[in-house]
């Protein structure tokens, strides 16, 4: 396995509405543990196929993983769904302190549907949903959101997005003086 490069906000990818898998093959599952294990390294709790470069529809989750003594973080319940979709959404709505590994060391509130269910593929090509709420329907739509070239930024207001991408460019110019 390996590690994939992330692309950062602004990349061009991440803006892009990814296109449908059509072919799931041993490739394509490989591609899937390394997009995992990318994961896991960066701490994320999801990631889409857009943030490594790949304008696909394909998002890994692990919304149970737990960190070890040294911050290492160990698997929980990892998920890879290909050509994911909402199927459904509640009328009620969360708020939840988000983050994204193409945004590093930002956060925002946005504003979520409570549950959802989605459809999706998996591993071996079978159609499967999966009924979310809280925690686990902000990641996933959150990561879907990735795969339609939205991020989490574009919920705020622009006063907000605009605040956060000051501070963006901050750290970064901060991280370059080091
Ligand atoms: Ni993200």
């Amino acid at each position: 396995m390996s590690i994939l490069a992330l692309r950062e906000y602004p990349d061009p990818i991440l803006h892009q509405k990814a296109e449908v898998v059509s072919k799931i093959d041993d490739e394509l599952r490989l591609f899937l543990d390394d997009m995992l294990e990318t994961m896991y390294t960066d701490h994320g709790v999801g990631l889409a196929a857009p943030q490594v470069g790949v304008s696909k529809r394909m998002i890994v989750i692990d919304a149970e993983q737990k960190e070890d003594e040294e911050g290492h973080h160990q698997k929980g319940n990892p998920i890879a769904l290909i050509n994911p979709e909402i199927i459904y959404t509640s009328e009620e709505t969360i708020f939840f302190c988000e983050g994204c590994l193409s945004i590093p060391e930002q956060r925002a509130d946005v504003e979520r549907f409570q549950k959802i269910k989605v459809r999706y593929q998996d591993t071996t090509g079978a159609v499967k949903e999966i009924e979310a709420e809280d925690y686990l329907a902000v990641v996933l739509q959150h990561e879907i959101d990735h795969l339609n070239g939205i991020l989490y930024i574009d919920h705020l207001s622009r006063l907000k997005r605009n605040m956060l991408l000051k501070k963006l460019e901050k750290a970064r110019a901060a991280k370059n003086e080091k």
